[in-house]
């Protein structure tokens, strides 16, 4: 082998470090909550998707504590070969009655859900419709099917129907898909899935929403997005996470029966992966038990969220057009936002920058995520510190 040959990789990182893009991994000593340890410090964490507080919560680590103790910790196998266990199951018809749905099938994280379910859903000549600000994991799904991907302005229902419109004119042979996040995930606006799913009818397409960011957050019951709206169509493919505001591992899809079974057949990253512990699974039904009986702990969320946007609004800074506990700081410059990060550390706030390409070009930002269980006191103080650094 010739020495050079990954001499590119130099080359790149010494451009990633150029353009202020390169990227290091932070430790968190001991679990996840609203202070954490880095370096030694106590900081305040505003930068998890743990919303509830349910990742270190003594009801799921019991769950997963007895669990281990009758199921062992590992699966196994794959889930069509011998790693469906009890806890699997379980969990799937708690999610299906947690949802509304008929049905409802546990994959590995949403990064596998969403490469999954799209393309067992849609392939070669088929068409997807997909908003701008979609989660690379569902860009990821799209291209992996080879399916025609079209990308429609952020959340612009003229556009996407000016594109469906295009589209029915020239084809009505092949299938199509209206994919979408319900929550952005790093702009913390919310999908309008009622005129999506509207448009998915009138023109015929699959339409699917990404709940990964509302599950256990949106809604009365925390069921997520389309309680949110108060839309019940059995047609909708929902998707949603378990390692967000559930505080486990895992994710789903939630639909109708017919649906799941054509997952459990098509869907290659849940066929072609050892299935998740159920250790995990029990932990997430845990979860499931907090989210249906302790809605307190959304409330908590929701008046965190109300106070700290409020806050950071008052005082000028740009939350773009955030309603939800992802509440973005406009930085644009890449530098300032990772230099605005380090400077934020050093005064107890953890808030990572976030530049492309998880966001476009010249949109770095500061991603501030809010707990349920963040105090008061360290809302105020972090709030302070971000008026102080960011203006
Ligand atoms: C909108 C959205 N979908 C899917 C995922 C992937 O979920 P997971 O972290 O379980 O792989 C994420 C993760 O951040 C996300 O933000």
């Amino acid at each position: 082998m010739n020495s050079g040959i990954l001499d590119f990789i130099d080359e790149d990182l010494t451009g990633l470090k150029k353009s202020g893009l390169f990227r290091r991994l932070s430790l968190i000593e001991g679990p996840q909550e609203p202070r954490v340890k880095i370096n030694g410090e106590d900081v305040i964490l505003l930068c998890s998707n743990n919303y509830l507080g349910l990742a270190n919560h003594p009801k799921i680590k019991e769950a997963a504590v007895r669990a281990i103790e009758k199921y062992g910790f590992g699966s196994g196998a794959s889930r069509l070969v011998s790693g469906t266990m009890e806890p699997h199951k379980e969990l799937e018809h708690r999610l299906a009655k947690f949802k509304g749905t008929e049905a409802a099938l546990v994959f590995n994280s949403g990064y596998h859900a969403n490469i999954g379910i799209i393309s067992a859903l849609v392939g070669r000549g088929d068409v997807i419709f997909s908003d701008k600000l979609n989660h690379a994991s569902i860009i990821d799904g799209c291209l992996l099917s080879k399916a025609e991907l079209k990308r429609y302005p952020h959340k612009d229902i003229n556009s996407l129907e000016a594109l469906l419109k295009k589209h029915a004119a020239r084809s009505t042979q092949h299938a199509t898909l209206i994919v979408t996040d319900g929550v952005f995930s790093m702009d913390g606006d919310i999908a309008p899935l009622k005129e999506l799913s509207e448009l998915a009818e009138k023109y015929n397409c699959m339409f699917m929403a990404d709940d990964a960011h509302a599950t256990g957050v949106l809604g009365i019951n925390g069921r997520g997005a389309l309680e949110h709206f108060d839309i019940e169509n059995s047609n909708i493919i929902q998707m949603g996470t378990l390692g967000k505001a559930l505080g486990s591992f895992g994710a789903y899809a939630a639909g109708s029966r017919k649906l799941i079974d054509y997952l459990i057949n098509k869907a290659r990253p849940f066929i072609y992966t050892t299935s998740l512990p159920p250790a995990v699974c029990a932990a997430s039904i845990a979860a499931i038990d907090i989210v249906e009986n302790e809605p307190h702990l959304r409330r908590n969320l929701w008046d965190r969220i109300a106070y700290f946007r409020a806050g950071l609004q008052e005082a000028g800074i740009d939350t773009m057009k955030s309603e939800t506990q992802i509440i973005p700081i406009l930085v644009r410059d890449a530098d300032r936002a990772v230099k605005l990060s380090r400077n934020l550390l050093e005064k107890g706030v953890f808030v990572q920058a976030i530049r492309p390409p998880t966001v476009p070009e010249s949109a770095s930002r500061m991603r501030v995520t809010l707990m349920a269980n963040h105090s008061w006191d360290d809302l105020k103080y972090a709030l302070g510190v971000i008026k102080e650094l960011a203006k």
